[in-house]
């Protein structure tokens, strides 16, 4: 398909960086965007995944009585969710408050938020009539996105926004199995299959995808990140044949633009192959040290991650060894973004996490 949006985005301002990427106003000579690039600051930017959401209470009592989905239409929600972690935890980004099914319900794919659960897909898609009834997304279908990111920009000045998407494959996974899924089975069957229905259905989600990122970068986010959080379910050989191209479809229209991070779970073994999709910044899970991960990504490795997000219910003095020890492995990269190594659970004492970013921040 077209990418309605890119043009823009790809357009945008002057470059001043090793990778071309422009200054986008005062956020431009953030530490996120600085250690993206391969200039790391005094200490590694610190966000975590899933910041906006359920461990804060703020959060808890402006959801009250809108569904998932609709405070992810609505300016207002999206804008103050957005910034609620970043007045209490003092981030080094915002991560933009939505949700990776967003953009296909804005195509009019029948899914779900259901809480406690996750995105449930009315139709599951598994033959080739459900994936040609797909169609593109245009900037026309999300203006509540244009809106929130123009004002989260304005607000924000210097602290970057981080715009997001699901990746193709995470996002066909939700689609084929039409809710979560433990070992991805039918997604898998179908891969195997019917090879082209598979590559039919990811260059469909993948446009989606792309023109979803493109209209963030347009609007004004600092960064993107693509999450293709169930990746690590496959082997190298799947990824590559399978996944791979899609995903590399999405983000390398991209460059130039702004930094692009591409995180996966349990994706030890397809780093290289991830960073090779068109990162700038790969993420890591708890499972692989960052100083193993840039050891395999090799020179110019640009990592994000990665504390066990399970340590954030251990005491202190254990989240503080844990936090000082993946800072000094970060070091080994180019550049280091901490970050968990998945979302912040929502038991979470959002304490702990305020206390986790003035540690990062005393580590110069
Ligand atoms: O703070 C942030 O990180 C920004 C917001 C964000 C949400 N979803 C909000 C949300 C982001 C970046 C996502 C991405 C997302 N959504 C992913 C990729 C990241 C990952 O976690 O691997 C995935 C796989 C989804 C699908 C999804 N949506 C799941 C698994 C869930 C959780 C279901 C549950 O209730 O436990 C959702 C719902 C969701 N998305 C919530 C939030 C804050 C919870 C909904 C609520 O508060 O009621």
């Amino acid at each position: 398909m077209t990418t309605p949006a890119t043009h823009g985005a790809t357009a945008a301002g002057p470059a001043d960086s090793p990778t071309g990427g422009p200054a986008r106003g005062p956020a431009g000579a953030s530490l996120l965007v600085r250690a993206a690039t391969g200039r790391p600051g005094p200490y590694p930017p610190v966000w975590f995944m899933r910041q906006a959401g359920r461990s804060l209470p703020e959060y808890r009592a402006l959801r009250e009585g809108s569904s998932m989905l609709d405070a992810c239409r609505t300016p207002d929600l999206i804008t103050e969710i957005t910034l609620q972690p970043v007045r209490r935890h003092g981030v080094d980004a915002a991560i933009f408050f939505s949700d990776i099914v967003v953009p296909l319900v804005a195509t009019g794919v029948g899914v779900d938020i259901v809480p406690g659960v996750g995105p449930v897909v009315d139709e599951p898609i598994r033959d080739r009539a459900a994936v040609e009834r797909l169609r593109p997304l245009t900037p026309d279908d999300v203006p509540y996105i244009t809106e929130a990111v123009r004002t989260l920009t304005r607000e924000l000045g210097s602290t970057p926004l981080i715009g997001f998407a699901g990746a193709p494959f995470t996002l066909a996974s939700y689609l084929v199995e039409g809710g979560p899924s433990r070992d991805h089975a039918r997604t898998k069957a179908l891969m195997h299959d019917d090879p082209s229905l598979w590559h039919a259905l990811l260059e469909r989600i993948g446009g989606i995808a792309r023109t979803y990122l493109a209209v963030q970068i347009d609007a004004g986010a600092s960064a993107v990140q693509l999450f293709d959080s169930w990746a690590g379910a496959l082997s190298l050989a799947d990824y590559t044949e399978f996944v791979l191209p899609h995903s590399r479809a999405v983000l390398e229209p991209l460059a130039g633009s702004v930094p692009r991070i591409h995180f996966g779970v349990g994706t030890g073994e397809l780093l290289v192959a991830m960073r090779g999709a068109g990162a700038d910044v790969v993420g890591v899970d708890w499972r692989v040290s960052l100083d193993e991960a840039a050891r395999r990504l090799g020179p110019g490795a640009i990592v994000q991650g990665n504390l066990d997000p399970a340590l954030l219910s251990a005491s202190w003095p254990v989240v503080e060894r844990a936090v000082r020890r993946v800072v000094a492995q970060g070091r080994a990269a180019d550049g280091h973004i901490f970050n968990l190594g998945h979302g912040v659970p929502p038991d979470t004492d959002p304490e702990v996490l305020t206390r986790i970013v003035e540690l990062v921040h005393s580590l110069a």
